[in-house]
């Protein structure tokens, strides 16, 4: 028999059994491409370096993120907030360091499309939406990015697909704008709607990057309600400078600063350190 492996297996070591076939938390067999999360360990990155022309936009970063974390990234302008997600991504390539999915995943020796497709996914900034297409049809593409395109032939299938479209219009808090052009909504409803894209993907991990810039009171405060509801199903990594925001999160808060990390615990210990109040919060 014919086994069909991922592209770009081989060059993650995917294909080698040493990789998969140790047993994962439930004493499975893993298959190949498959999350390893048998340490609780979600994402990985030991003494990551990137540099930009001798400029050290990264350095010798540490971090880990367990399975089902919900994890704040704070730190002034230039800390590499931005650059990390890119590392995590395959967008930028460290110049050194180890960066993990789970515990077999090489993230190094993977590709941008490689990595999305092992449930990574990724929210920039600006709401990226299908400004003409209405809210429901920005999810069902959204949802048929992926390898499970032919499903959409299978009439069977489409009430489940239905379903979840329709589950993640209400956690998304659009199900009475399903039939409205995303042109027309809010800044912060297309934040949300680029949300529920990203989670018609499915991911493991969703790396969410100043999600609430722009967004009202109420916009920011209904997000911390969403991702707090989110995490457990799914990791995330939320980079925000919006204290009240990270303060609603409530999860764990690593502060970078030059590259590093500078300080790491609840918000109220980071607050509370002096290196932190002199390079960030005091400004
Ligand atoms: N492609 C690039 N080429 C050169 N320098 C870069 C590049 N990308 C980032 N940098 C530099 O690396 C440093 C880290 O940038 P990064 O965007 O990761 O910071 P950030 O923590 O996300 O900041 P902000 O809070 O402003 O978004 C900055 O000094 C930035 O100018
Ligand atoms: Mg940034």
């Amino acid at each position: 028999m014919t086994t069909v492996l991922d592209p770009g297996a081989d060059r993650a070591g995917l294909n080698d059994p040493q990789n998969w076939q140790g047993p994962a938390s439930s004493g499975r067999v893993l298959k190949p491409g498959e999350l390893d999360l048998s340490h609780n360990v979600i994402l990985y990155l030991e003494d990551i370096c990137v540099s930009f022309d001798g400029f050290k936009a990264i350095n010798n970063l540490n971090l880990t993120i367990d399975a089902g974390e919900l994890r704040c990234i704070i730190g002034p302008n230039g800390a590499g907030k931005t650059t990390m997600m890119d590392v995590i991504t395959g967008k930028t390539r460290p110049d050194s360091g180890k960066a993990f999915f789970g515990q077999t995943l090489d993230l190094t020796r993977l590709t941008e499309p490689e990595i999305a497709h092992l449930g990574i996914g990724r929210k920039f900034q600006k709401p990226t939406v299908f400004e003409n297409h209405t809210v429901f049809e920005n999810l069902e593409l959204a949802m048929k990015t992926d390898k499970r395109v032919w499903r959409s032939m299978l009439a069977a299938l489409l009430d489940d697909e239905r379903d979840r479209i329709s589950d993640t219009l209400k956690l998304i808090r659009l199900a009475g704008e399903a039939d409205r052009r995303a042109g027309l909504l809010s800044h912060g409803q297309k934040q949300w709607l680029e949300i529920g894209m990203l989670l018609m993907q499915d991911p493991r991990l969703l790396l969410l990057d100043e999600p609430v810039a722009g967004m009202t009171d109420d916009e920011t405060e209904r997000t911390a309600e969403l991702f707090v509801s989110l995490a457990g199903k799914h990791s995330l990594m939320v980079v925000e400078h919006d204290m009240a925001f990270v303060e609603a999160l409530g999860g764990k808060v690593t502060v970078l600063h030059e590259g590093s990390v500078l300080a790491e615990g609840d918000l109220a210990t980071v607050q509370a350190d002096p290196r932190v109040i002199e390079v960030y919060l005091g400004r």
